[in-house]
């Protein structure tokens, strides 16, 4: 199977509708979408999520926010679909993002940056069985 990628349109995007536009995004970049869903995460979720931030300065209010309102969570499907899609993304600060990237024409600050992706393969991984479970994923399909 292909490389997958575990994306979310935080509550900024969502309350801004951007939705069709980050998914329009992706989807003209031919990646392909296995799983989606509309789900305001608990404060547990959110901590397993962030669990590497734990500690840090702006964790609770990472908490905060995150489950503030709905979030648009995706697997993306595609080859080397992490690299692609942090690359349509931007950097985690959206004044540093460049224009063209979703965090640079739509992010407000570092908290409010509209979008998640994962980081690597490996967190990929861990934040699909996460959020999703394995009934709610595509497995095949064909071709029309
Ligand atoms: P995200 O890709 O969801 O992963 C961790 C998040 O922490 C990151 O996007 C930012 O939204 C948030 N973050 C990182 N640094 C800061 C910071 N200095 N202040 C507030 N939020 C931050």
């Amino acid at each position: 199977t292909e490389e997958r990628t575990f994306v979310a349109i935080k509550p900024d995007g969502v309350q801004r509708k951007l939705i069709g536009e980050i998914v329009a995004r992706f989807e003209k970049k031919g990646l392909k979408l296995v799983g989606c869903k509309l789900i305001q995460p608990s404060r547990k979720l959110a901590e397993k999520h962030y669990a590497e931030h734990k500690g840090k300065p702006f964790y609770e209010g990472l908490l905060d926010f995150i489950t503030s309102g709905p979030v648009f969570a995706m697997v993306w499907e595609g080859k080397e679909v992490v690299s692609t899609s942090r690359s349509l993304i931007g950097l985690t600060d959206p004044k540093k993002s460049p224009m063209n990237t979703i965090r640079g024409d739509f992010g407000i600050d570092v908290g409010r940056n509209t979008i998640h992706g994962s980081d690597s393969v490996e967190s990929a991984q861990r934040e699909i069985k996460l959020w999703f479970s394995k009934n709610e994923l595509i497995t095949s399909s064909i071709t029309i």
